[in-house]
């Protein structure tokens, strides 16, 4: 079976911070087959790869050693959003000590913290059972009994005492809550149970808030961990890389595709005294729990016979991996939860760290950035293992300044604070900096989950992505328990995605540059269905699962590092940015080819999208003429062609950020891809056009699709050169 094929069947093995939509991709996959694509073919490597002699500097300095020293120091003490002030100081001492010129930028936002929380059944004869909501301690994994825990919680949940029958809604998606309406079972006041897969977890708790729901209890099923399941004869953690039972996944159930950043400044930069506006638009107004594998066993026991059957339900997802549960929907009469949760909201100093080294050239910027909070005392992999890198990078390219080495352009490095509750830090800094930021950055590089396993996964803009691939197959990929049959980053790359690259959404820190219109990448790697499980947002990411079961000896670290830093190199000193833009145009065609789609299986087939296929030939002219243009400026260094080429190649995409924003939500404003408005984690492509028609509403379909192909219009303007 495919990868990709049974991602469909097992979408939660791979639920990280930086999401991917594994069922949307695979969609697109088969629409972009139909047009040409040219990443979907797999290209010659050579092997080994030849590198120059800077290229060589920067690949030999990555030590296994010291990234894990840098792993143990990020995952050995709690960096929750806005509680450690030392570590950011820490890692402003580390960038310092390497040659970036370093500090802090504080902001004031808004988080929440649980004071209480307690899950109970109350079964039909009486009897209890209170649900742990605490991760067993092991006595092999130190940070497992730190007296400072942090609680397993839901960010930005609401507070509520509720005491109701449950019902079991599947995965919680729209389709899951109208399969229970079209059974006539009554919703008004009961507790959702849902499993973690798929879609976000945010959604699945506004689907149950939008059903008049009255609480929400969210839980990880074994059918999330592909083959590696204790079903399957592989031992629990720490025995084995089975998910321990007791694991729970923390996490924010903010409204995610409606707002990025503080929730208490939608749309502008959080300073101390600056105006705030009410929480309540953006997140929900019922209290929701995260729930073991374990403690969620007798919930859904206590259901059995009663209600919708899994079958009858016929939905994906529905039916979980338990072998002996049946997964009928209740409610049970006389089954009762009780959900008792008390958060407290608060503002709350965060603190993003910022390195630089100047360019000589002073309008040009590349940034990149990782965040550093963890929703657990470890975090080795989300978001840690890109911090570790971050830090063995800053001293690799430490090394060149030391050979009097500048760059022609600005490098910022960056360490965000509280992305887990919301991209606040990120957020922030953008909406701070930004109208600097529209004139100067040439692109953001994002690395949040550095390493959870061995499997290369990018997405990014257009420009930048054939010289993304050309990077990867300059990286020797590390031999280890996933096998040695792949020479380069670029062949463990191809293998999982065939070429294949996401369009960007939300769910990590690039998501307010590029809603601006900057070029972004995406950049990590994951496990598959049979590598060892994740424990996603639970304390068992720790330095003790990394070294032991993902990444024994930090080599993927070193990997994801080396490429990393050939691609920030090239951006930062190459005479001419290396963009692709007739890729860029490429892949605007296969966006439009997907919304066709869209329209002809909707209510408004003949919804008339050429303006946009109007606007994307005029993008895909200039693009090319451009692209002769730079070779030529390239071939016989002309440095004034050159210097008007990066200026057109740096500020294209900002033709595609909407002023206004796109409909009801004012953080989003990339008209080519933003989130689904309904799924949080996967892209919508043209997201307007897409809203409009899923909101039924034809009139601002028809709008959208003129504003969408003005903002096309304005990025083929922008790489206009001569008349
Ligand atoms: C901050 O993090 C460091 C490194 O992990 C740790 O040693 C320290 O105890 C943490 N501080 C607090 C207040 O938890
Ligand atoms: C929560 O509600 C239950 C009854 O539903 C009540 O017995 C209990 O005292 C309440 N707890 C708090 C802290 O209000
Ligand atoms: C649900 O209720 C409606 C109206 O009362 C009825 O027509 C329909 O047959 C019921 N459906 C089921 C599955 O019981
Ligand atoms: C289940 O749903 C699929 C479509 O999602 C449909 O093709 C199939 O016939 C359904 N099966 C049953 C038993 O209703
Ligand atoms: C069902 O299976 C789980 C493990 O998959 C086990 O812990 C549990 O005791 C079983 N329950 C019953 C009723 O057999
Ligand atoms: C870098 O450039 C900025 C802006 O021109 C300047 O303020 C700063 O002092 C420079 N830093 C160093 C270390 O040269
Ligand atoms: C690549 O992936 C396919 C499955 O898609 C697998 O059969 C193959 O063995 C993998 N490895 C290599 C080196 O191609
Ligand atoms: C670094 O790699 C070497 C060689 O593979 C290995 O022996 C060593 O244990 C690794 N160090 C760490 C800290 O993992
Ligand atoms: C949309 O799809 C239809 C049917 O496949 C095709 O005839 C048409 O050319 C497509 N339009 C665009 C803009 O891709
Ligand atoms: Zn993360």
């Amino acid at each position: 079976m495919s990868r990709l094929l049974s991602c469909l069947i097992l979408l939660g093995a791979f639920t990280y911070a930086c999401q991917r939509d594994w069922a949307a991709l695979e969609k697109r996959i088969k629409h972009q087959h139909k047009i040409y694509n040219r990443h979907a073919k797999r290209a010659e490597v050579t092997y080994p790869p030849t590198l120059s002699e800077v290229e060589s500097i920067l690949v030999n300095s990555f030590d296994n050693k010291s990234i894990s020293d840098w792993s143990y120091y990020y995952t050995h003490g709690d960096h929750l959003g806005s509680h450690n002030k030392t570590m950011a100081d820490w890692t402003a001492a580390k960038w310092k000590d390497a040659g970036f010129d370093s500090w802090i930028e504080e902001f004031p936002i808004w988080i929440t913290y649980p004071e209480h929380s307690s899950l109970t059944l109350l079964r039909p004869d009486g009897t209890k059972h209170g649900a742990n909501l605490v991760e067993d301690v092991l006595k092999e994994d130190d940070t497992s009994s730190y007296p400072n825990l942090i609680p397993a919680y839901h960010g930005m949940s609401a507070s509520g005492n509720v005491t109701a029958q449950y019902i079991y809604v599947g995965r919680g998606t729209r389709a899951d809550f109208q399969v229970l309406k079209d059974a006539n079972i009554s919703l008004t006041g009961k507790i959702a149970l849902a499993n973690y897969g798929g879609i976000y977890r945010g959604t699945k708790v506004k689907n149950a808030q939008d059903n008049g729901m009255a609480g929400c209890v969210i839980y990880t099923d074994p059918q999330d961990d592909g083959e590696i399941t204790e079903a399957n004869g592989y031992k629990a953690y720490p025995n084995g890389p089975a998910r321990n039972p007791s694991s729970i996944q923390r996490g924010s159930v903010r409204f995610s595709s409606l707002y990025s950043g503080d929730p208490t400044t939608v749309g502008y930069a959080s300073y101390e005294g600056g105006p705030r506006n009410d929480v309540k638009p953006y997140n929900p107004s019922i209290p929701s729990i995260p729930l073991s594998m374990k403690d969620a066993l007798p919930l859904l026991q206590a259901l059995e016979g009663q209600g919708v059957t899994a079958k009858e339900a016929n939905r994906t997802g529905w039916k979980g991996g338990f072998g002996n549960i049946t997964y009928d929907s209740g409610p049970a009469p006389g089954a009762l939860v009780n959900i008792n949760h008390l958060m407290k909201g608060y503002i709350a100093p965060v603190w993003d760290v910022v390195g630089v080294i100047n360019g000589t050239s002073e309008d040009e910027v590349v940034v990149v950035g990782n965040h550093r909070d963890a929703w657990v005392i470890g975090g080795a992999a989300d978001p840690n293992s890109g911090s570790a890198i971050l830090i063995e990078m800053a001293y690799a390219f430490g090394k060149l300044l030391k050979k009097g080495w500048k760059p022609k352009r600005t490098i910022i490095l960056a360490s965000w604070d509280a992305e887990e509750f919301g991209l606040q830090g990120s957020t922030e800094w953008v909406e701070t900096h930004l109208p600097w930021l529209q004139s100067h950055a040439v692109a953001y590089l994002n690395m949040d989950v550095g390493v959870s396993g061995p499997r290369t996964s990018f997405s990014g803009s257009g420009e930048i992505q054939s010289f993304v691939i050309d990077q990867l197959k300059k990286i020797i990929f590390p031999d280890g328990a996933w096998g040695n049959e792949f020479d380069t980053m670029y062949d463990m790359w191809y293998n999982v995605s065939k070429g294949e690259i996401s369009p960007l959404g939300s769910g990590s820190d690039y998501a307010s540059f590029y809603q601006n219109g900057i070029g972004c990448i995406d950049f990590g790697s994951d496990g598959g269905r049979k590598d060892p499980i994740y424990h996603y947002h639970s304390n068992y990411d720790s330095y003790h699962w990394m070294s032991t079961f993902a990444d024994p000896g930090f080599k993927l670290h070193a990997a994801m590092g080396q490429a990393l830093s050939l691609i920030l190199y090239h951006i930062a000193d190459d005479p001419l940015l290396p963009w692709d833009l007739p890729n860029a145009a490429t892949v605007l065609s296969s966006y439009l080819s997907e919304l066709n789609e869209t329209v002809i299986e909707s209510d408004f087939p003949d919804l008339d999208i050429s303006p946009i296929e109007d606007a994307i030939a005029e993008f895909t002219k200039q693009a090319e003429h451009l692209n002769s243009v730079a070779k030529t400026a390239q071939a016989f260094s002309d440095s004034v062609a050159l210097q008007v080429v990066n200026a057109k190649f740096r500020d294209f995409s900002r033709g595609y950020a909407s002023v206004g924003g796109l409909p009801g939500r004012v953080t989003f404003k990339n008209v080519i891809s933003a989130p689904g408005i309904d799924n949080g984690y996967g892209a919508d492509v043209f997201p307007a056009v897409t809203d409009s028609i899923n909101a039924g509403n034809e009139d601002a379909a028809v709008e959208w699709v003129e504003k969408s192909a003005k903002a096309v219009l304005r990025a083929a303007e922008i790489l206009r050169y001569g008349s």
